[in-house]
């Protein structure tokens, strides 16, 4: 089963001094979802924005929010990040130790749910929850910061991940290091779900932000067709 290929501008590339604007300018120039990462540096060494600053944007697009909760603990927040607007909350399967338990409560708060991996945790984790998911996170950078290295032994457990995934209705994201470059590797792996934060929003202009996602876009398709 094909999935379709979204595009996900992460806003932690955008100014945060205008934020609405820049969700409003990256979904003209053509995004499918917004990625919104979230950091409470404890999980993560960075801390960037809760719940308030998703439910203020939420006005600004009918776009996906897909948040992804670099958060622990994150079971305490997960009604906040879903009032906020939330469609999809992923959080990381090593945030806390019980994953099934947290995937349950995103589902039984009316929203998709999602599991990310870092780099360094196998694709096992995945195994007994695999019914519990909409979509899988493959981290192809230590989480924290935009602007990283690509890992490239990635593309090999996102090959092993969408094996897994079978038919199930799961979206196989890539988040971190995604470019021109880089979007045929994963693509042709199995994942339909691009985030990209530092080569989308680089230029600073609605028409540079076009550019930067349809040359994302079109990599990846060629990859695969
Ligand atoms: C990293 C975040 C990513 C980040 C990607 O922890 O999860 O979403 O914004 O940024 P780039 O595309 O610059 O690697
Ligand atoms: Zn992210």
């Amino acid at each position: 089963m094909t999935r379709p290929l979204a595009i996900a501008p992460s806003i932690l590339a955008s100014d945060f001094s205008k934020l609405g604007q820049e969700v409003r300018d990256v979904v003209e120039a053509g995004a499918d979802w917004i990625h919104l990462d979230v950091m409470d540096g404890h999980f993560v060494p960075n801390i960037t924005f809760g719940p308030d600053v998703i439910a203020r944007l939420r006005p600004h697009t009918d776009k996906i929010f897909d948040t992804h909760l670099m958060i622990a603990p994150c079971d305490p927040y997960l009604e906040a990040f879903a009032r906020a607007g939330s469609d999809i909350i992923t959080v990381h399967a090593e945030a806390g130790p019980h994953l099934d338990r947290s995937l349950q409560a995103i589902r039984n708060l009316g929203r998709k749910a999602g599991v990310s991996l870092n780099p360094s945790t196998p694709e096992s984790v995945l195994e007994y929850v695999l019914d519990r998911l909409d979509l899988i996170l493959v981290m192809t950078v230590n989480p924290g910061f935009g602007g990283q290295k690509f890992i490239h032994a990635m593309v090999e457990k996102t090959r092993r991940i969408k094996a897994m995934i079978g038919d199930r209705p799961i979206d196989l994201q890539i988040d971190g290091g995604v470019t021109p470059d880089t979007a045929p590797l994963v693509a042709a792996a199995g994942a339909n779900v691009l985030v990209a934060g530092s080569a989308v929003f680089k230029g600073g202009t609605v028409e540079s932000y076009a550019g930067n996602i349809s040359a994302i876009r079109t990599a990846a398709e060629t990859a695969v067709s």
